[in-house]
């Protein structure tokens, strides 16, 4: 395909290529890893705590609330590099058969490179963090290799997209957090920096598809959306470390824990989304009730 961005467009991506060539961000050197954690330390904002608002979190002596602090927000970081080695697969098939100076190539090979050093640089915060993540279960992978491999770039590059934004927004709330550990902080802030130029293009690259989008098309990218949102909030709520912390009946406490977060997470960590899903009229009477249902979104 050959680029079918408007000269603004391209115009932009150009200069993204640029700063990401001129002035790129090494996670050994951006990150103080030798910061030693401290008690004081937030792990990770209590709003994004599943367990917190409910009458059990109160229940928690302090080190389970550190310890569940902990494991989910390793739950996060692994989602973020489990999935990102997901779009480098994808996006290495994508730009293989085109020239060297295809402005998609060109871009997406330093989003490549970058999704790389972003997955190493999870994988060092998390030994760092010193846990173990609870695998994503098989059925994730193999939805998830299903997608990489069959879907059309259209849907592909939404899912992209929408994990983005919503890593985004979680990162924000990390970075922006007084007293956060602060590996955690400068890694979120390297991500969100990087990111946003991930967004960028992403956007440019997919307004092909979404402004010429009828209802059909429209449906289904809003429902590519919501799976994405649906499949990640299911990777962070584990029973295992509801039962690692020694809960009783960790199984209920899991179905109690994933509806409250969900209310939560749609309020603290998809208002990007949804601004997304407005842009292409994704909202409408078959996929309202499904984000309500579902992501318990208020739409
Ligand atoms: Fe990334
Ligand atoms: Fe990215």
């Amino acid at each position: 395909m050959t680029t079918l961005f408007s000269a603004d467009d391209t115009r932009q991506i150009e200069r993204l290529i640029r700063i990401s060539k001129e002035r790129p961000l090494l996670p050994d050197t951006f990150v103080p890893w030798d910061i030693p954690e401290q008690e004081t330390h937030i792990l990770l904002p209590e709003k994004l705590v599943s367990l917190a608002g409910l009458p059990i979190y109160e229940t928690l002596s302090i080190a389970q609330k550190r310890l569940l602090a902990r494991r989910e927000v390793t739950q996060a970081l692994y989602a973020y590099c489990w999935s990102e080695g997901l779009f480098c697969l994808f996006m290495t098939r994508y730009i293989l058969h085109r020239m060297p100076n295809d402005l998609e190539r060109r871009f997406l090979l330093h989003e490549i490179a970058e999704e790389c050093r972003h997955q190493e640089m999870f994988a060092t915060t998390i030994q760092k963090l010193g846990c173990q993540p609870v695998p994503v279960t098989k059925f994730q992978q193999l939805a998830a290799d299903l997608t990489v491999r069959l879907f059309p770039p259209d849907f592909a590059f939404m899912s992209c997209l929408a994990v983005e934004m919503m890593a985004d927004r979680y990162g924000d709330h990390l970075r922006h957090e007084a007293g956060a550990f602060p590996v955690l902080q400068k890694v979120s802030q390297l991500h969100n920096i990087e990111e946003a130029r991930h967004i960028l293009f992403t956007k440019a690259l997919l307004k092909r598809y979404t402004e010429r989008a009828g209802f059909w098309r429209s449906t289904w990218y809003s429902i590519v959306v919501l799976v994405n949102m649906r499949f990640f909030q299911s990777t962070y709520v584990r029973t295992e470390i509801y039962r690692d912390l020694g809960l009783k009946n960790p199984a209920r406490v899991r179905r109690q824990a994933f509806r409250h977060y969900q209310s939560r997470f749609a309020h603290e960590c998809l208002d990007s989304i949804r601004e997304l899903i407005e842009g292409f009229n994704g909202f409408n009477f078959l996929t309202r009730p499904l984000w309500r249902w579902v992501m318990k979104m208020e739409v």
